[in-house]
């Protein structure tokens, strides 16, 4: 595991930017895997200036994204279809052929994750897989628990989750209460792994993830078993890395 540090959000955002184009430049039609939330909006957006300025081509770039509430329509601004097309996609020539996203307007879970497991290994898998951290440890929607979740699969977020994404949402009941997500085993097959960590409240969840023990009931650490992991952290959120 490589462990870059940076002074703050902006450093950590292009520095995470330089792993991804570096993996775009060396394979142009690369399988990038995908992240949400407002850890990765910075990579994205340093990402689009290089690509404006002509120093990268995504037009033959694949895509997957790890997950997706479930119950929400592409055209809802929380859902991740609309944060990824916003943030990212529209901005860059990415075909958007080429982007895949978990369905979360199919109510049948069981098909939906049969689907996208389908789609993934369609691709050959992912090259390169970006990873935000939850507040709990979660990567991806893979919540803690009993044990490591293999496939796509649904799963009924935790309260803290649904707490902590409360703020893109109007009021706390409208967050959705369950999602689909990428399992740890099609997280853990990607060829290379790069987790963007930034803010003090993030510190202990990185901490457990890299120098804790490795259990389901902090699905990051799973991580310390993959052969090529980045990690690129603010200096706030390895504020408890002192004796790790
Ligand atoms: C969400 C997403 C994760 C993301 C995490 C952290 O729950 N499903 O993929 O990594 O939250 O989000 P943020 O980067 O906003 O702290």
């Amino acid at each position: 595991m490589r462990l870059y540090k940076a002074m703050d959000y902006q450093e950590m955002s292009r520095k995470a930017a330089h792993v991804i184009s570096a993996q775009v430049i060396l394979k142009p039609d690369c399988v990038l895997g995908l992240a949400t939330g407002s850890s990765p909006i910075g990579t994205y957006k340093q990402l689009i200036q290089w690509h404006q300025k002509g120093e990268l081509d995504f037009s033959q770039v694949k895509t997957a994204n790890l997950d997706e509430y479930k119950g929400l329509t592409r055209d809802n601004d929380q859902s991740y279809y609309y944060f990824m097309y916003h943030n990212f996609f529209k901005d860059i020539n990415i075909d958007m052929a080429n982007t895949n996203i978990p369905d979360g307007t199919n109510p049948d879970s069981a098909a939906e994750c049969a689907r996208y497991d389908k789609v993934v290994s369609d691709l050959g898998g992912v090259d390169l897989q970006l990873l935000g951290l939850g507040r709990n440890g979660h990567i991806g929607f893979n919540e803690p628990g009993d044990a490591f979740a293999k496939g796509t699969h649904c799963i009924n977020l935790q309260p803290s989750t649904i707490d902590a994404n409360k703020r893109f949402f109007a009021s706390i009941d409208d967050v959705p209460k369950q999602a689909y997500t990428m399992g740890i085993k099609t997280i853990m097959q990607a060829k290379k792994i790069l987790l963007v960590v930034s803010g003090e409240d993030k510190a202990k969840a990185l901490y457990d993830c890299i120098c804790g023990p490795i259990t389901p009931q902090v699905p990051g650490s799973i991580l310390q078993l993959h052969s090529d992991v980045t990690v690129v952290a603010d200096a706030a959120a390895l504020s408890l890395f002192g004796d790790c």
